[in-house]
């Protein structure tokens, strides 16, 4: 590997030429590249389709393309696509979605569906002057929008409030405007972000021409969406008779099944710890179609988890509890995704998984996305609370291991006997193995 210097114009290299300056970087240069070029996609439209997406694009990297099937939502059933690259997920979403098609299904709704966004900005004048303009302020931005928003309201969208907030208790001259949008099926970045920096001109228009604030100081500061989208709520549940937890609890009477999963909730509202990885699994299964479906997980993550910590302690997104006999478990988060622009249509599989899902409109996504995280958690807790996780992990686990091995059928049944109540690991694993293949 030779001596590394700092690369100028990098992205405006040919692929081949990218490639040149990435072996530099590997040891086995001739073999990564093999490597690289492997996972490259043989039909070069769509390799410059997935290039395309991103920057700098040297190769793909694939993750696994899944479906859970038996997802009864609002009484419609789904075939649910998953992407992830944790085996147990979407088994478990699986277990937990046929269970609860046969107890009633799930029930899901949009709670309010706006988006939110800012703009940042110091303005040195009189508040009370400012204030009081605000009426007129935001009918001069809205008009001054009008040539970006025109096409979002022909399509029932468009800017729903401008609210001034007064910051100056952070710094000194700092307010911002709130700005609520609703971008109908699309996540909307781009629209509210394009709306926000127009706003960002044009309020310096506005005090420019006004007299009363000619001599003001205005100073444009940030003008961007916020991931925090507590008007873009979704609700899921399940509730069943607690006798009909029989099948789930593991040997369990049913009803101390119901007791130990409502203080695992419990658990998780008070305790951070114990919050942050029951929010994990929950978000496996969100993550895992928000990813199928082209949209943006990282901003769901994101305001999930600030959504996680709004009363200003980390929870729980779950509850669960008795009612009336019926063990109802449930979950509330928000989500700021589309079905239409980004890569919801660019790329092929998130096509075809919206296709599958039967073409669903942003809020059924919605809907769709918590219960499949709903699901995921409702597993992960049922697990925890009876035989714990590592029995269903392990036997995930040990298929891998054959795989890799390159076991045969004869040899991965005696495998799976013989591991079926010993500790599984990928050494002990392979030991066996050699023993099976010396004794042929
Ligand atoms: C693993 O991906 C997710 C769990 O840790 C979630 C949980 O503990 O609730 C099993």
């Amino acid at each position: 590997m030779s001596e590394k210097k700092i690369i100028k114009g990098f992205s405006r290299l040919t692929p081949q030429q990218k490639i040149e300056v990435v072996k530099d970087y590997f040891s086995e240069s001739e073999k990564a590249l093999k490597t690289l070029s492997s996972f490259r996609h043989p039909d070069s439209n769509i390799q410059e389709l997935l290039s395309g997406i991103s920057e700098n694009t040297v190769s793909n990297f694939h993750l696994p393309y899944n479906v859970a099937p038996n997802f009864l939502i609002n009484g419609r059933m789904y075939m649910v696509p998953m992407v992830i690259e944790e085996s147990s997920v979407v088994a478990a979403a699986s277990s937990a979605a046929r269970f609860w098609a046969g107890n009633g299904g799930f029930s899901a709704r949009v709670v309010n569906q706006l988006k939110n966004g800012q703009l940042h900005f110091l303005f040195s004048g009189n508040t009370s002057a400012l204030k009081t303009a605000m009426q007129e302020i935001e009918k001069f931005l809205r008009k001054h929008a009008s040539p970006h928003t025109a096409k979002m309201e022909e399509r029932g969208g468009g800017i729903r409030s401008i609210e001034l907030k007064d910051c100056r208790n952070i710094i000194e001259n700092y307010y911002q405007l709130n700005v609520s949008f609703d971008t109908t099926q699309a996540m909307g970045a781009n629209f509210i972000n394009t709306c926000l920096e127009d706003f960002s001109e044009a309020l310096g228009l506005y005090f420019a021409s006004n007299k009363e604030f000619k001599e003001v100081k205005y100073e444009p500061l940030m003008a961007i969406l916020s991931n925090y989208n507590d008007q873009c709520l979704v609700e899921a549940s399940v509730s069943c008779p607690a006798e009909m937890l029989e099948s789930e609890s593991k040997g369990l009477p049913p009803d101390e099944f119901a007791r130990r999963m409502i203080m695992a909730v419990t658990i998780a509202e008070n305790d951070i710890y114990r919050a942050t990885t029951h929010n994990k699994g929950i978000m496996n299964g969100v993550d895992a179609v928000i990813l199928a479906t082209g949209n943006d997980y990282r901003a769901v993550e994101a305001g999930a988890h600030a959504w996680a910590a709004r009363s200003g302690r980390y929870r729980s997104l779950s509850s669960a509890s008795m009612e009336n006999g019926h063990f109802v478990f449930s979950l509330r988060l928000p989500m700021a995704i589309g079905t239409v622009g980004g890569l919801t249509r660019l790329h092929p599989l998130a096509s075809l998984s919206l296709e599958m899902l039967g073409e669903p409109d942003s809020g059924e996504l919605m809907m769709i996305a918590a219960c499949a995280g709903l699901a995921n958690n409702y597993a992960a807790v049922r697990s925890l609370v009876t035989t714990g996780i590592q029995s269903g992990h392990m036997k995930m686990h040990l298929s891998n291991i054959l795989m890799q091995l390159k076991a045969g059928p004869v040899e991965s049944s005696m495998i799976i006997k013989y591991f079926s109540k010993r500790k599984v690991s990928y050494r002990e694993v392979s030991a066996y193995l050699d023993k099976i293949r010396q004794n042929k």
